[in-house]
């Protein structure tokens, strides 16, 4: 499948819970021109009846979104190259993709991305295409073959029964970038708080101020942690 029939596909895909709305190409800001197929800026919200609002919730788009978490991590990453450079790394829940298309614009040896939303892989695949970087696509962490240097997770903990991913990713890595804008009091052992930031969904969401507050966490594993997860 080429990245026609990839978008062709995506289209469709909106267009079955959104009739009117479209796909565009965006540029994400402070991202060193890299570029993101997303929902228009303008998508006629007003037109959304309470059908289309339940369509809405029962498949969410993600992929159609860089969210505020992603937005700041690829920032971050693009700022900070050594976390990445020359290593392989993993975007788990990668939806759009936009943070393993910074890891690979950062300098990243290789990028794995895992996403288990099958229009999502399409999604990194068209946009790992726009963007002429090379990406590999996973639906789940047990594809994984051989090990990563650093897992890049951004927004994947907007339920709290994602949580135990933050100890499960030092079973793959022995490092973690996690930026999130959801959960604002998780504890656990292995992570610090590197930075906070404002950011906001792409297109804006036009969220409140807690959910565009995006913080970024680097998660280290000890000796006790490996393989004991
Ligand atoms: C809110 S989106 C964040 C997308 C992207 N990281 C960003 O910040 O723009 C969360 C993504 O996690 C993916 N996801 C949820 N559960 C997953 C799982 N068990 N394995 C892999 N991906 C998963 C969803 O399909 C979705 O694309």
């Amino acid at each position: 499948m080429n990245s026609k029939h990839r978008l062709a596909e995506l289209r469709k895909a909106l267009a079955d819970v959104i009739p009117e709305a479209k796909l565009e190409t965006a540029t994400l800001p402070g991202g060193g021109g890299l570029v993101l197929t997303l929902l228009q800026e303008s998508y006629p919200q007003h037109l959304l009846d309470s059908d289309a609002l339940l369509r809405i919730m029962n498949e969410p788009l993600y992929w159609a979104f860089c969210w505020a978490a992603g937005q700041t991590l690829a920032q971050f990453l693009l700022e900070h190259p050594d976390y990445v450079e020359g290593r392989r790394v993993l975007d788990f829940g990668a939806g759009s993709g936009v943070v393993a298309m910074a890891a690979a614009r950062a300098g990243a040896g290789s990028v794995v991305v895992c996403d288990s939303d099958t229009l999502a892989q399409k999604a990194c695949l068209l946009n790992a295409d726009l963007n002429s970087v090379d990406i590999e696509v996973i639906g789940q962490l047990s594809e994984l073959s051989g090990a990563v240097d650093i897992v890049l997770a951004a927004d994947v903990l907007y339920d709290r029964s994602n949580l135990h991913w933050l100890a499960h990713f030092f079973q793959l890595a022995p490092l973690v970038l996690l930026a999130d804008s959801r959960m604002k009091d998780f504890a656990c052992e292995g992570y610090r708080l590197l930075e906070r930031r404002i950011s906001h969904t792409l297109p804006d969401l036009d969220e409140s101020e807690e959910f565009r507050a995006v913080s970024v966490y680097l998660g280290q594993r000890s000796a006790d942690q490996q393989g004991t997860v």
